[in-house]
């Protein structure tokens, strides 16, 4: 069968808001695991490694994302380390059997270092403390030594260990996926509750400034969702701002139309997430509203195999290294799309990871760095995606696929940035065979034009890039035109586009 041309339509209007976009929403996650840290962002070897040992060609890559906001140091990791090991002289710290990955930690990079990276990446640190295998005491101790001016024991370690001044971490997770038969110190809903929420007691004694995220479901696929969220805010509610949530998928029977419909799962995970904080609020009578921390989201199955193979106990071997398809790079495109549409309530989230690790770049112990698939829509949206975010009216033909149905071939959030005078519309056209046709009425932006049309495509989507051969690129010849007042967007079959508009005669 040849290909078709199939129409959609959308209507954009400056009215329309859903919300002012907070930029911590595109933020990522580097964990102490595999090459994330060592042979990722440090290597003091390595050619281009400043005083401090951190790769410069990573960092390049990580300012080019943008990147506002690094969670840190897990995931899995955190919920058995002891963040003394990671501080103070570099020789005296010990090497601990890593628990989550079993793997050795050496510890060279802990918590000063990596403030000092996030600083040179132009990006604040969302600090995690342990709730599994410890509690109050270790994580009102942390934030004392990374928060507190001066004049305590661990303040004063801090500064006897180079830094004067406090780091002032304003963001902090209680905890990572306490709901996990995986995780170390693993709890109940309740024992969670009210660990959670004692701990945020301490904490806000120590620093009232700080923002807390109380820990939700390690995914929507979890038997015990939503309950956990609906018992653990239960006992959290007065003290955290955020309830985080963590999302993956995976084609692992290479269903490539049923794969790219995996943000309708997102969406309704965020969705039921919203009803029970609100389901709570109401329970408590509180005028308080929490809010999303969406802090781990990706592809992540390519490398589950290979990773089995990995000898315990060694020092920052390859793991969790997904080599990303172009279809991957689709996905992820939907992703930021569902996160941008709800950032009324989303405010925080974390492309898991950053470097490496399920990661948008790629590095090479002592050579180059590059970038796969997936850095493109996260690079585009997080550039081009500041400001309101407005509320798409779409109109589009659908499809049924193994998991889903009544999917829209179209998929699409918009942004719209006042100040520079520019509305960036992201789409994704998830129809395998034929050029979506959208008809865009921008009623409210009648003096802009078609500015850019971004497009990522290629006719395979198992095409990835690897070193030294990277075959997915996007290029800025979308074929996307004005007719008659409104925009007429070309979305090739299988494609992520960024349309951006600016008013009419602006360079
Ligand atoms: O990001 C990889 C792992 O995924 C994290 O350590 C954990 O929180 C999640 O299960």
């Amino acid at each position: 069968m040849g290909e078709e041309l199939v129409k959609a339509k959308m209507v954009i209007d400056k009215d329309y808001v859903i919300s002012k976009i907070d930029k911590r929403i595109y933020g990522s996650f580097i964990e102490q695991l595999g090459r994330a840290v060592y042979g990722g962002i440090y290597e003091p070897d390595h050619p281009s490694a400043d005083e401090q040992g951190f790769r410069q060609d990573v960092l390049d890559l990580v300012k080019e994302l943008q990147v506002p906001i690094v969670r840190y140091p897990g995931g899995n990791m955190v919920s058995a380390y002891n963040w003394e090991d990671g501080i103070g002289p570099k020789e005296d710290r010990p090497r601990r059997l890593e628990l989550a990955w079993r793997v050795t930690e050496t510890n060279e990079v802990g918590t000063n270092e990596f403030v000092d990276w996030a600083k040179k990446a132009n990006a604040e640190v969302m600090m995690a403390v342990n709730l599994g295998t410890r509690g109050i005491d270790a994580a009102r101790n942390l934030l004392e030594y990374t928060n507190h001016p001066g004049g305590t024991a661990w303040s004063e370690l801090r500064k006897q260990h180079g830094y004067q001044e406090p780091h002032n971490i304003k963001t902090w997770c209680l905890g990572n996926e306490m709901d996990g038969s995986w995780q170390i110190g693993q709890k109940t809903a309740y024992e969670y509750g009210r660990l959670a929420a004692e701990t945020a007691k301490a904490m806000r004694q120590v620093d009232p400034t700080i923002e807390l995220v109380s820990c939700g479901s390690s995914s929507a696929h979890m038997p015990t969702f939503p309950e956990w969220e609906a018992t653990t805010l239960d006992h959290t509610y007065e003290y955290v701002d955020y309830i985080s949530l963590h999302q993956y998928y995976g084609n692992p029977n290479n269903d490539t139309a049923n794969f790219l419909a995996n943000s309708m799962d997102m969406e309704n995970f965020i969705q039921t997430v919203i009803s029970t904080c609100d389901y709570i609020k109401a329970k408590k009578r509180s005028k308080k509203t929490i809010n999303l921390s969406f802090d781990e989201w990706n592809v992540w199955f390519h490398s589950n195999d290979q990773d089995k193979k990995i000898e315990p106990w060694s020092i920052a071997p390859p793991q969790l290294e997904d080599v990303y398809t172009f279809e991957d790079a689709l996905l992820v495109g939907s992703m930021l799309n569902t996160l941008l549409r709800h950032s009324d309530r989303i405010k925080i989230a974390a492309m898991a990871q950053l470097v490496n690790v399920i990661a948008p770049i790629m590095t090479e112990n002592g050579g180059r760095a590059w970038k796969q698939t997936i850095f493109y829509p996260y690079y585009y949206t997080s550039v081009y995606g500041r400001g309101v975010a407005l509320n798409p009216v779409i109109d589009s033909p659908e499809y049924d696929s193994t998991d889903f149905t009544d999917v829209p071939y179209l998929d699409s959030s918009v942004v719209y940035n006042e100040e520079k005078e520019e509305v960036v519309i992201f789409a994704t056209n998830r129809n395998l065979q034929n050029t979506l046709q959208v008809e865009i009425d921008a009623r409210s932006f009648n003096e802009y034009e078609v500015k850019e049309h971004v497009v990522l495509h290629h006719d395979d989507p198992k095409a990835t890039n690897t070193l030294g051969n990277e075959q997915v690129k996007p290029h800025n010849n979308g074929e996307s035109y004005m007719d008659n007042g409104k925009v007429v967007g070309i979305l090739p079959k299988l494609s992520w586009n960024m349309i951006r508009l600016t008013k009419s005669g602006k360079e």
